[in-house]
Formats: structure tokens, C-alpha cells, sequence
């Protein structure tokens, strides 16, 4: 197994590697948030009928079983999962659904709350069901299934808290003149403490995030590049609401499918410490474009050169990751394009690379136990 990550930052470290045995390197107990992605069902053509649906569950139940075994007692595992039909057929494929069953059944894991992502920027797919016979409506919506390790993770939906509307401004303004407190027909007292401010409205768990992230940094530099953007990335929103509510500062993030790192940037971004894993050593590369914002291009070529190598172990010193809509980026003074980037063998080594992870994982490592510290 790989000790050292493609890259890090201050915060997070990013790992090339199979996530089964990458995970295998963490201790038990030691992760606060896992939210991922992973590659969706039926996406090979061999698979037919419902053999592909347990075949799934099988496949990705291993993963679930690690990722139980690495969290807090407090901790949370986010899983979003695009919905499928089956090959050939109009008809949807359960298999989002067999793997909720199997990770609360078989593994032990509590369903805290089962979130929807709505994209209302989605292409109409299937284009046989939807767009050439009209059978079926688009398929916008994405099951997110929340799971904890106990029937109480750590949660505080009140760092999420979304804007009012215009009536309920209003109420907010003038509770009196607004609303007359009156019983409702079910019975339910809506009383005038109904208009406090409370800085905001509790969000639903239909989260609507268009997916249409065509100017970020990560987006124009792969551009600009030339290299492959990741194909399935999801919104840095998705995440980061996850993040929000279910961890605090400096609590650690892991991404298993972590693909183009937005899990990691979003982290990042929000002050916590991550990890981040995926099998596809270009992805990963590309991702650390992500951490680049502000450097001149010619440093960013470097970083990529330096890439090559798929655990180069580069350091980030300083990263000006922020999660509002990306600015056109313009290169900042040199002293940061230079100083804060560490190129082995041409700036300053680190002598003691910060560890993210616990300090029993560290432990771990002196005694001699495979861990990626
Ligand atoms: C749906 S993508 C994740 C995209 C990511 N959420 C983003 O926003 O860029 C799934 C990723 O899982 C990775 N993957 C598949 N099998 C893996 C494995 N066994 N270990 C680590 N990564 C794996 C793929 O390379 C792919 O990048």
C-alpha cells in the first residue's frame, strides 16, 4: 500500500489508490464525515436484467463495511447515487435502494435522513424513454442517503439554514399585521413566536443544486491545459452543505470515489481537514487544479510535471479555496506563486509534513501497523 499521498495542503491529503486497501491504512474510529460518489450502476453493457442490482450491492458493500469501521461513534456517511433503469427496459433499477437496505441491514448503519438532489440544469436521459418514444419524464433527482454509525451523528442543521422567503421576510417584519395566530385545521397552533428570526429557514432534504459548474477554476484550467476534466463531478454545494451540517472546523472529511477532489476543495474551503482517494491517477492530477487558484501558469505546469509521479507527495503551502462562484482568476504577485508551492528537489522540503489523520493512526504508524500517516 502507498504511504504518501499525489499531493496535500496544510489540510488534506490526496491519495491514488484502490479506496479498499487505502481505507484498510486508517484506524477505527477516526473519520468524522466519508461523503462520496461512487461510480453508478449499469454502466457496463454486460449487465442485464437484475443480476446487475446484487452485483452492485456486493461490489460496493466491502467499502461500506470500511467505511463503518473507520468512523467516529459521532460520524456520518453521505452516499449520493444517481437513480438507472434497467439495460433495455423502461423500467428503473432498485439497486440505489438494495444498497440502503444492505448498509443498514447487513452493516449496522443507521439511516439518519434520505436526501434528494434535484438538478435542474439535467440533460433528459434516458433519450430512448424520454426524448424519442416520451414514455417517461427526465430523471433529474439523485438519492443521498445520509447514514450514521449511531442513531445520533453529529448534526447541526442550524449551519445551514437557507434564506427566507418574501412572505416569510414579512412575517419576520411585521408578525402582527402579517398573520393573525389562529389553529390550524390539523390542529397545529401557529402562534406569532412562528415569525422569530432565526437567521434563516431549515432546509428540506430536497436540495436543489443545478449542476452547471462552467467557471471554475478547475473547469478553465483543464481547458486552458488541455487535460481531461472529470466526467461525473458533482456540484461543490452538494458537499459542502454535508460538510456544513455535520462536522465542525478542523473535524476530518474523506472522499472514497473522490474523482476531481470537489469533496476535498469543499473541505478546504470550509476549514476541515480531508483525504481523499481515487484509483485514477490522471484524475487526480487534474484535481489538484482545484488548489491552484491565484498561481501563474507556468507554477501550474510545474505542479502538473511534478504529478507524474502518482505518490510525488507535493505540497500546497497556501490554498485560496473559496466555495462562492469563481472570479475570473488572475495570477497573484510572485512571491505566492512561487513560496507557497514546494517542488521536491527544487524548493524547500518538508521536514515534518503536517498529519491529518488521529494521533492513534500516528501511533499506529510508529509501531509498525500499515497506516497512511
Ligand atoms: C462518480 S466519480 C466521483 C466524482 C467526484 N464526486 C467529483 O466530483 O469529481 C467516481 C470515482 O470513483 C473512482 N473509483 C472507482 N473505483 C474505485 C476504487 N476501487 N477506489 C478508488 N476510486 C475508485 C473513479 O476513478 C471515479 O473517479
Amino acid at each position: 500500500m502507498q504511504s504518501k499521498p499525489l499531493y496535500r495542503t496544510a489540510r488534506g491529503h490526496a491519495y491514488v489508490g484502490d479506496s479498499l486497501e487505502l481505507l484498510a491504512g486508517l484506524p477505527d474510529n477516526s473519520i468524522d464525515l466519508v461523503m462520496t460518489s461512487p461510480p453508478f450502476a449499469l454502466r457496463r453493457q454486460k449487465t442485464y436484467g437484475n443480476v446487475e442490482e446484487t452485483e452492485y450491492v456486493r461490489w460496493i458493500t466491502p467499502f461500506g463495511r470500511e467505511v463503518f469501521r473507520v468512523l467516529k461513534e459521532s460520524g456520518s456517511f453521505v452516499l449520493d447515487l444517481g437513480g438507472a433503469y434497467r439495460s433495455g427496459i423502461p423500467s428503473r433499477s432498485l439497486y440505489n435502494f438494495r444498497v440502503l437496505l444492505a448498509f443498514c441491514d447487513e452493516i449496522g448503519f443507521h439511516l439518519a435522513e434520505d436526501f434528494y438532489w434535484f438538478n435542474p440544469a439535467k440533460l433528459p436521459s434516458p433519450i430512448e424513454w424520454v426524448n424519442k418514444r416520451k414514455i417517461r419524464a427526465k430523471d433529474s433527482v439523485n438519492t443521498v442517503w445520509w447514514f450514521s454509525k449511531t442513531a445520533s451523528p453529529k448534526s447541526d442543521v442550524r449551519k445551514v439554514l437557507t434564506p427566507y422567503s418574501g412572505r416569510m421576510k414579512k412575517l419576520i417584519e411585521d408578525p402582527e399585521g402579517f398573520y393573525k395566530p389562529q389553529k390550524r385545521p390539523s390542529g397545529h397552533d401557529i402562534s406569532a413566536g412562528f415569525g422569530k428570526d432565526n437567521g434563516g429557514a431549515i432546509p428540506s432534504n430536497l436540495l436543489s443544486i443545478p449542476n452547471t459548474d462552467s467557471n471554475s477554476n478547475y473547469l478553465r484550467l483543464c481547458k486552458e491545459l488541455g487535460l481531461e476534466r472529470h466526467p461525473a463531478r458533482f456540484p461543490s454545494e452538494l458537499p459542502a452543505f454535508f460538510i456544513k451540517m455535520l462536522t465542525d472546523e478542523e473535524d476530518i472529511v474523506l472522499d472514497i470515489f473522490g474523482g476531481s477532489n470537489t469533496t476535498g476543495f469543499a473541505a478546504e474551503a470550509l476549514k476541515r481537514k480531508w483525504m481523499t482517494f481515487d484509483l485514477n491517477h490522471e484524475y487526480l492530477v487534474s484535481s489538484v487544479l482545484r488548489f491552484l487558484e491565484g498561481h501563474s501558469s507556468e507554477a501550474v505546469k510545474r505542479v502538473l510535471g511534478e504529478l507524474n509521479y502518482s505518490h510525488a507527495d507535493f505540497f500546497i503551502g497556501k490554498t485560496t479555496c473559496a466555495l462562492a462562484p469563481a472570479k475570473k482568476a488572475k495570477p497573484k504577485d510572485k512571491s505566492l506563486s512561487q513560496g507557497a508551492l514546494v517542488f521536491p528537489g527544487i524548493g524547500h522540503e518538508i521536514a515534518n509534513p503536517q498529519q491529518i489523520v488521529p494521533a492513534d493512526t500516528q501511533k499506529a504508524a510508529r509501531r509498525g501497523t500499515q497506516s497512511l500517516a
